[in-house]
């Protein structure tokens, strides 16, 4: 959602995030004013908010840590030169967070309970870190790991100490309590105070062992650690998602921290998760030093890193991380840098922690892995906001995994920040982004024959003049409601899954356009089986088809109809959060700058953009027609079941229906019933769509599951269920299915 420049100016911005004191005064050469600095800051707070949000609970980041640590850093200078800014509940002040909704804290099951279907879902039970879980103060560069080995060396005095060198895993913390040589308890870090209860899940994850081995282990103690996904269950997963129709994951981390929070733990050990630890807490452990407590905890059966290395100076440190810079690449699994911790846990104890960090641990983070290829040509692309971005288009090459064939440059300055031109060989970076980004020119290799590129001043699509507003580092064509592409951008996210949720794609939205059936979003809910079958190719099936999910779509939650209208900056989530804050849109729509201000995570941009687009009256004039349409414009007060027809019932769908799967789910919730994505003894029936997956069908048929099809499910449903028995049976591409087993 965010187009974010994160540097006020080219370059790199040297410094630990959230370290303090390591960094370069930047800041101080802008000779920005309070009130210019009061608003950068509140607006970084927003874009780490909102990102924050993206990569701990959404599991979906959409920059990469590099461009994220670069807005902490912003922030954190900010927050140095103008003291008076700080506010307590600044991020430069905690850890992100990946609670599955606000605290509650665990005094047992009991107190597992779901939140309404307008706030983000708490699906696990809260329990307090008994040591908080901080998080490290990184850096990419080298002269500040020198520092830190310095100023150990002074904190210390003469007592000598050595350092321990550690891959740093690129997952989702975890924090494992074993009592009696049992495991205990599995918490995520959540926000460092509080953690998820994922023990069930942790269970099955296979390197985890129940029970500790050896002997010599305390009572009780915890031991920390990150749960990762080796490459190659990360394809086979994403593999599978496609097959599935279902978003990948765009990395390795996100999907070990979404998979750690299945409710479904037989799945998560079907995920192929491992887990690795590397840190004791606790003040009177029986060793005196960390290498030894993991030794320990090693021969108890845990699943320690054999790549630790114990250097004696900053020589040893590089040496390690020059050798992993290149290793890391044959690693069967992601690690994003090096941690070097103080070896000796008396001088930890000594060396303490600041509010985020430990002081006597550090983590060097590696650049994101690039590749050299060269630029064919750039398209310049309209988005659904008007936001023309120049896209290169590159020869193909190889990069952490993938062929990487087109990369953006964001907008104008960028590109003239590179001095790109066509023809030029350039470097290539994958972020937490999917699509990869053009980081420099190899300007060394060029010949003369490279063209210095244009930006077009007109829209490419409709030929309206650009606009830039000041301030703006993109470029837009005004032309929001006659240029095409935007129109079919718009309609596009509106019908989007987590939008709307209707089934239907680009070709079907460049039709409905080309013939004038539905250019805005409300034209979706006047059209008729007549006017679809005007359409190229389409038949009663599919009309019908598209018009059930139109319907359906009049159901959907105000939170996500408000994602669907396309305010600027509004997100899923902040759709949600003002969703729930406001409860209805002319509650919204009235909403002064200074009440907007008061809803968490709002800041001024997000605030301005609300305000400009229920100022125009032609989304007022949508708005109109979509609340006359029925669309839900305010939150239901009950998400109560619609029936509890299947009640008690965890059921697991596979194959293709009419609507969309996630409809079907919604479906089974809103009828009493639970879905799950894997077969067990527990599973009341699988339901069963066009082409199934055969190794579902096998494992139902293997635990004499009943299968039931999609009539079957929507009969059961309406209450008009036949009664078990008389259970006629039915036909599919492949095998007999059988109605109620
Ligand atoms: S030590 C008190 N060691 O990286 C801090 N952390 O970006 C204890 N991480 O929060 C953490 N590999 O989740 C430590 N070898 C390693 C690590 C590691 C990955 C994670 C951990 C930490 C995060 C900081």
């Amino acid at each position: 959602m965010w187009d974010i420049c994160p540097m006020p100016a080219a370059g790199c911005f040297p410094g630990l995030s959230g370290g303090g004191d390591m960094w370069h005064d930047y800041y101080q050469m802008l000779e920005m004013t309070e009130e210019q600095a009061r608003i950068r800051a509140e607006e970084l707070r927003s874009m780490i908010a909102e990102n924050n949000r993206l990569y701990y609970v959404d599991n979906a980041p959409k920059i990469s840590d590099y461009d994220f640590d670069m807005l902490m850093n912003e922030l954190i200078a900010i927050e140095k030169q103008f003291p008076r800014l700080v506010t307590p509940d600044s991020p430069t002040m905690k850890v992100g967070s990946d609670l599955s909704g606000g605290p509650v804290s665990g005094g047992g099951a009991s107190s597992r309970r779901r939140n309404s279907a307008e706030t983000a879902p708490r699906e696990f039970v809260q329990y307090p870190h008994r040591y908080p879980m901080l998080s490290l103060g990184n850096t990419y560069d080298i002269s500040e790991v020198e520092d830190f080995v310095q100023r150990t060396s002074k904190s210390v005095g003469n007592t000598g100490f050595t350092l321990s060198c550690e891959l740093k895993f690129d997952g989702t913390a975890i924090c494992l309590t074993y009592r009696k040589g049992r495991l205990f308890r599995a918490l995520t870090r959540g926000d460092g105070v509080m953690g998820d209860d994922v023990t069930e899940n942790a269970r099955h994850i296979r390197n985890i062992p129940q029970h500790l081995c050896g002997s010599g282990y305390p009572d009780e103690f915890e031991i920390r650690g990150e749960i990762y996904m080796p490459y190659a269950a990360f394809d086979r997963l994403n593999a599978e998602r496609e097959r599935d129709e279902e978003a990948p994951f765009a990395n390795p981390r996100n999907a070990a921290s979404g998979s750690l929070k299945l409710l479904d733990p037989e799945e998560v050990g079907h995920r192929g998760l491992e887990c690795t630890l590397y840190h004791i807490p606790g003040d009177s452990l029986p060793f005196s030093s960390h290498d030894e407590a993991l030794k320990a905890a090693s021969s108890w059966g845990l699943p320690v890193s054999d790549k630790r290395r114990i250097c004696t100076d900053i020589h040893g440190i590089e040496d390690y991380i020059a050798y992993w810079d290149t290793e890391r690449k044959y690693l069967p699994f992601a690690t994003d840098g090096i941690v070097i911790k103080v070896n000796e846990l008396a001088l930890q104890k000594t060396l303490g922690y600041t509010s985020k960090f430990p002081r006597w641990a550090v983590a060097y983070k590696f650049k994101a892995e690039q590749a050299l290829t060269r630029i064919v040509s750039i398209d310049y692309q309209v988005g659904r906001t008007g936001a023309v971005t120049p896209v290169a288009n590159l020869e193909p090459v190889q990069l952490a995994g993938t062929v990487v064939k087109r990369a953006t440059l964001h907008n104008p300055d960028q590109m003239q920040m590179l001095d790109i031109r066509i023809g030029d060989h350039v470097y290539v970076e994958k972020g937490g982004e999917i699509i990869p980004k053009i980081t420099g020119v190899d300007t060394a290799s060029r010949d003369g024959s490279e063209a210095v590129p244009v930006f077009p001043d007109t829209c490419p699509d409709c030929g309206t003049p650009l606009v830039r507003d000041e301030g703006e580092a993109r470029v837009f064509c005004p032309n929001a409601s006659g240029c095409p592409t935007q129109i079919k951008g718009k309609m596009l996210h509106f019908i989007s899954r987590k939008a709307m949720n209707i089934t239907a794609g680009d070709a079907t939205v460049d039709q409905l356009y080309t013939l004038g059936l539905a250019r805005f979003p409300a034209d979706l809910y006047s059209l008729t089986k007549e006017d679809l079958l005007r359409m190229d190719g389409w038949k009663d099936r599919s009309a019908g088809r598209f018009l059930e999910s139109i319907a359906a779509s009049r159901k959907v939650p105000f939170g996500h109809v408000l994602f669907a209208i396309g305010i600027r900056y509004v997100g899923e989530s902040t759709a949600k959060t003002l969703a729930a804050h406001f409860r209805d849109i002319h509650a919204l729509m009235s909403a002064t700058k200074e009440e907007l201000l008061k809803v968490e995570d709002i800041g001024e941009v997000i605030a301005d953009s609300i305000l400009s687009y229920f100022a125009d009256s032609r989304n007022m004039e949508q708005i109109e027609r979509l609340e006359k349409a029925g669309l839900q414009f305010s939150v239901q007060e009950d998400d109560k079941p619609v029936s509890d027809s299947l009640k008690g019932m965890t059921i697991v769908i596979s194959g293709v229906f009419s609507v969309s799967r996630d409809e079907m789910k919604r479906l089974i919730s809103a009828h009493g019933g639970k879905s799950s994505s894997s077969i067990s003894g527990k599973t009341a029936f699988l339901l069963a769509g066009e082409k199934p997956g055969p190794e579902k069908l096998q494992k139902a048929e293997a635990l004499g599951i009943k299968i039931l099809d999609e009539a079957g499910f929507m009969e059961m449903i309406s209450g008009n269920a036949p009664e078990k028995g008389d259970s006629p049976e039915v036909e599919t591409e492949n095998r007999q299915l059988t109605l109620f087993g």
